[in-house]
């Protein structure tokens, strides 16, 4: 498995790969790997030749008060994970790498951006779309590989695809969780003991609207009801939102039809986590 930190190199090798008729697959990530990310390397395997994981935090998706200092990193750690998965590549580049000093181009998109975690990150999908377009164009993958549990994320990057013309196939992948329910993710390190205990809430509040939607309920704000009820129970707990959208388009529904998205996102502690299920 090679590492580089280089746009070029990372290019030429990938071209070299597409040049042989190999089939590339590329897996997003900002690092600090767990089963998440190890289920969507998994796939990317199964479905290409060759593997590349890009490890990359970036600033540019990180609002100025939000924990990009903190946020978690181990290259050795992830590099040694990838290595067992099979992994070909890893793309780890400095942000002066991806960010020139005087760079001023971004991706943006209007509508799905301004719902749920758009409001109170107003930066952050335009820097997601702006590295994730830096990252197909450095890496032309036939597959790119993004989790659910980030839905709002993966609905913004189906769209930009095609809006964008992209000649990339992007593959949404379950919600890998705890054994106890808690969605798995980089930002659960941040929580202490009570608090990791705490954040239980969301996939349980989660669970009893599921059990709600299958029991028939179609009204979205008994499902809000619902889910909002479960989670006052919990001191530690302060709701960023709880909504039901419309999964194409990120748009609130009064009533659940076709593919919808039943999202929250919730402070435990000082710490921000997000969670979700999708009705078909
Ligand atoms: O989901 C993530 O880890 C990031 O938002 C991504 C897609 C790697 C872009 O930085």
């Amino acid at each position: 498995m090679k590492i580089s930190g280089n746009i070029n190199e990372t290019r030429t090798i990938v071209k070299e790969w597409k040049q042989q008729g190999l089939k590339v697959g590329l897996v997003p990530t900002m690092g600090y790997l767990h089963e998440g990310h190890l289920s969507l390397i998994r796939r990317a395997k199964a479905e290409n030749d060759r593997v590349v994981v890009s490890i990359f935090v970036n600033p540019m998706q990180f609002g100025p008060t939000e924990d990009l200092a903190s946020y978690p990193r181990d290259l050795d750690r992830d590099a040694g994970l990838c290595e067992n998965e099979g992994v070909d590549l890893i793309f780890h580049p400095e942000p002066s790498e991806m960010y020139e000093s005087d760079f001023c181009s971004y991706v943006d998109m209007s509508g799905l951006t301004e719902e749920l975690c758009g409001k109170s990150r107003p930066v952050h999908f335009r820097g997601v779309q702006t590295v994730v377009s830096k990252l197909f164009h450095i890496i032309p993958a036939d597959h790119a590989y993004f989790g659910q549990k980030d839905a709002q994320q993966l609905a913004i990057i189906k769209r930009m695809v095609r809006d964008l013309n992209f000649d990339i196939e992007i593959v949404g992948c379950p919600i890998v969780r705890e054994e106890d329910g808690l969605a798995k993710s980089s930002r659960n390190t941040y929580l202490n003991k009570e608090e990791r205990q705490a954040a239980l809430i969301l996939s349980k509040s989660l669970k009893a609207a599921k059990e709600l939607t299958e029991n028939g309920e179609k009204d979205a704000e008994k499902i809000i009801s619902c889910i909002r009820n479960i989670i006052h129970t919990e001191p530690l707990a302060r709701t960023d939102y709880i909504e039901v959208v419309d999964f194409d388009t990120i748009k609130p529904v009064k009533t659940i039809k076709g593919t919808t998205l039943i999202a929250i996102a919730v402070y435990i502690g000082k710490t921000r986590l997000i969670d979700n299920i999708i009705t078909a």
